[in-house]
């Protein structure tokens, strides 16, 4: 029995033509042509001026917490329902992430408990597009701008997304992506923060080199960080950009093919398929069992692994995480409950119809 994977990127493109052109020409760290071309295509995709290239969307969430001056004493709102890069950027630069609770419907932040969390010591408010649908941007923007706060948008896994026909990624004072395997382009591992604003812009770029001054290259007055993109990488996404638009109409199409195949199903929660002002561009495809069915994500996934199937759990809540427990003692209902039965199914760029088929298939046969 062949296993199905839960993600198999596609790299059908320009992408070995743009790495060979790399290595033939010797440039193969970050210095090279192939770094500035990925982040002037890719930033103007996303409408903005400037990209700044970086080795992971982890690294760029470090880089835009500190680029805006975030620390000591200060507080950023983010879900806690997403991954620990998050909580992580801002930890690290010695603030303190403060939760709000995920929608049972969306997955993503609730937008009515951000005003609750406002305290004199917020600065930012960090939204996270999860899973293929965008945060609800427009009463978020609202509440930024009532009490001054700057927006740090985690757009890790909206590429291309849009939100009322502005993409994903154009929201942020600064905001940030991931080019990891499983994202809708890729660059093996890699990252990039984008922005209108040149002086942003350009502290981002001082920090991703170890803050390396033009001047007195080896003399530092500020922490930074060796978190630049290679050649090589930058090459491969570059053609992964070109393939974008395309990657996007199949992770729509195998996001339609799970839906129709599981309308109906009585033990699954599927995703949203549209919302105003938004589409499904299904960067997964979750799933929720209902609590009624009486088994946790866990149990389905292990019993789907032994039918051939990949699968991976939902993210565990900032607010239950052992490194963090130390902050935090409230309770998050919604999410601690689609964490604890949420997982999604193999939903790569490569993935063929007839797998997602076997896919729904051995589903409904662990299910009943
Ligand atoms: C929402 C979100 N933010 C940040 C990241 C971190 O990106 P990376 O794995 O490139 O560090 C991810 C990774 O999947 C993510 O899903």
């Amino acid at each position: 029995m062949d296993f199905i994977p839960v993600n198999r990127p596609m790299l059908n493109g320009s992408e070995k033509q743009y790495v060979l052109a790399a290595l033939d020409s010797g440039w193969i760290s970050s210095d090279g042509p192939f770094v500035e071309e990925f982040e002037k295509k890719f930033s103007r995709r996303v409408n903005r001026k400037f990209g700044i290239a970086v080795s992971s969307g982890s690294a760029a969430l470090d880089i835009a917490v500190k680029a805006l001056g975030i620390g000591q004493d200060q507080e950023v709102i983010m879900p806690t329902f997403t991954i620990v890069s998050c909580a992580l950027a801002v930890i690290r630069n010695g603030a303190k992430p403060v939760f709000v609770d995920c929608y049972q419907d969306t997955w993503n932040m609730n937008i009515e408990e951000i005003e609750s969390k406002i305290t004199s010591r917020t600065v930012a408010i960090m939204p996270v597009h999860i899973y293929g649908l965008p945060v609800d941007m427009n009463p978020l923007i609202k509440i930024a701008e009532k009490y001054n706060l700057a927006i740090i948008e985690d757009a890790a896994e909206a590429h291309g997304q849009t939100y009322f026909e502005k993409p994903c990624g154009s929201f942020g004072e600064l905001s940030t992506f991931s080019f990891y395997a499983n994202k809708h382009i890729t660059t093996g591992e890699g990252g990039m923060i984008v922005t209108d604003d040149y002086e942003l812009a350009e502290k981002c770029k001082k920090l991703r080199n170890l803050c390396f001054e033009p001047e007195k290259r080896f003399i530092h007055f500020e922490i930074g960080w060796n978190y630049r993109l290679t050649n090589l990488q930058a090459a491969v996404g570059l053609a992964q950009l070109e393939s974008l638009d395309d990657n996007i109409i199949r992770k729509k199409l195998l996001g339609q093919k799970y839906q129709d195949l599981l309308a109906d199903n009585p033990f699954l929660q599927t995703p949203i398929s549209q919302k105003s002002g938004y589409e499904n561009h299904y960067w997964v495809f979750g799933l929720i069992l209902k609590p009624d069915y009486g088994k946790t994500a866990k149990m389905v996934m292990e019993n789907l692994y032994r039918e051939g199937i990949g699968t991976r759990p939902f993210f565990w809540p900032m607010h239950k995480q052992p490194i963090l427990n130390e902050f935090f003692h409230s309770s998050y209902p919604v999410s601690e409950m689609i964490s604890e039965f949420g997982f999604y199914l193999p939903s790569g760029v490569g993935t063929t119809d007839s797998e997602i088929e076997i896919v729904v298939d051995r589903l409904k046969k662990v299910l009943n």
